[in-house]
C-alpha cells in the first residue's frame, strides 16, 4: 500500500490541484469523477485505506482534517515507513467540491512520455525538470500492471531505451500473457520495498520498467546528468525528492473557506 497512497498523492495534485479531487466517485449529471480517467482506472488502488484514516479522524476530530491532507500526510508516512526520508508536510488543505476527469486526462503523465514531454507534463503545474526526475524516484516502490510496459517485452537492440534481456527475460516470466497479464510487478526490480536511489542505477543498467523511466537516462542532456547524481548519492536524492514533494503537495491549494473539509471522502458534504 505505501507506493499506491504516495502515487494518489500525486494523481490528485496533477488535477486542479492537491484538493482531494481524485477521491470523489461519479454521480451521473453531476460529477464526472477523476478515477474513470484513462490513467486512473484500473490502476490506482488504496482508497479503502484512506476511508479507513478518514472514518478514524473523523472518531477523534470530526471535520477537521481534509481528505487532501490525509493524501499528503499518507504518502509522507508511506516515504518514510519504506526507509526514505521524512520531509515536513504543510497542511491546511481544503477539498474541492468538483472533480475533473478531462484535466486528469490531460495533465497526467503517460508511461510512453519521452522526456520532452515528461518535461512539459511537469512544468504545466509548475514543476520543474529536476523535480521530474526527483519524483520519478518514486518508482522505488510500488507496482505496476504488466499492460503499461508490455511492448516493451518485444526486444528491439536499436532502441536505447530497450530493457536489458536478462530483465526482459524475467518480465516475460511474469506476464505470461503479455498485456493481458493482470500480474503486479516490481517497479523497482532491486529493492522493491526499500525507498531508496537503486531506481536510479537500474536505469544505468536498462532496468527501468517504463519507457517513461528508461529515457530519463538514454536521452543525452539534464536528465541522464541527474540520474547519474542519483544513482551515485542517495542523500542527493532523498534531498532533491523531500523538496519536489513539498513543491508537488502545494500545487494550488484550496485554504481558508474555499471547498470543504469533506465528512466521507468520496462525497461532496450534503
Ligand atoms: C514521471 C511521470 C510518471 C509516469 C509516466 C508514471 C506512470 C506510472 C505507471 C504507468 C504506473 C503503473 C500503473 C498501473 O499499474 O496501472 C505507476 C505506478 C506508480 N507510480 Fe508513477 N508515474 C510517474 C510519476 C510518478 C510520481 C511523480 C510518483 C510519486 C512521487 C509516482 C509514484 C508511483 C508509485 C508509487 C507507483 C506504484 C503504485 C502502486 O503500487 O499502486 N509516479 N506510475
Amino acid at each position: 500500500m505505501a507506493g499506491s497512497l504516495l502515487r494518489l498523492h500525486f494523481h490528485d495534485c496533477f488535477v486542479q490541484g492537491c484538493d482531494g479531487s481524485l477521491l470523489l466517485k461519479s454521480i451521473a449529471g453531476v460529477i464526472e469523477g477523476e478515477q474513470e480517467a484513462l490513467p486512473n482506472a484500473n490502476s490506482v488502488r488504496g482508497f479503502e485505506v484512506v476511508d479507513a484514516i478518514k472514518a478514524a479522524l473523523e472518531q477523534e476530530c470530526p471535520g477537521i482534517v481534509s481528505c487532501a491532507d490525509i493524501f499528503a500526510l499518507a504518502a509522507r508516512d508511506s516515504v518514510a515507513v519504506s526507509g526514505g526520508p521524512s520531509y515536513p508536510v504543510q497542511l491546511g488543505r481544503r477539498d474541492s467540491l468538483t472533480a475533473n476527469r478531462e484535466l486528469a486526462n490531460k495533465n497526467l503523465p503517460g508511461f510512453n512520455f519521452n522526456v520532452t514531454d515528461l518535461v512539459a507534463a511537469f512544468a504545466n503545474v509548475g514543476l520543474s525538470a529536476r523535480d521530474m526526475v526527483a519524483l520519478s524516484g518514486g518508482h522505488s516502490i510500488g507496482k505496476a500492471r504488466c499492460n503499461t510496459f508490455a511492448a516493451r517485452l518485444t526486444p528491439d537492440p536499436q532502441d536505447p531505451t530497450a530493457l536489458s534481456s536478462s530483465y526482459s527475460s524475467l518480465l516475460q516470466q511474469q506476464c505470461p500473457a503479455g498485456a493481458a497479464s493482470d500480474a503486479l510487478v516490481d517497479l523497482d526490480v532491486t529493492t522493491p520495498i526499500q525507498f531508496d536511489n537503486a531506481y536510479y542505477s537500474n536505469l544505468l543498467s536498462n532496468r527501468g520498467l517504463l519507457h517513461s523511466d528508461q529515457v530519463l537516462y538514454s536521452t543525452p542532456g539534464a536528465t541522464r546528468d541527474l540520474v547519474n547524481l542519483y544513482a551515485q548519492t542517495n542523500s542527493a536524492f532523498a534531498k532533491d525528492f523531500s523538496v519536489a514533494m513539498l513543491k508537488m503537495g502545494s500545487i494550488t491549494p484550496l485554504t481558508g473557506s474555499e471547498g470543504q473539509v469533506r465528512n466521507q471522502c468520496g462525497y461532496v458534504n450534503a
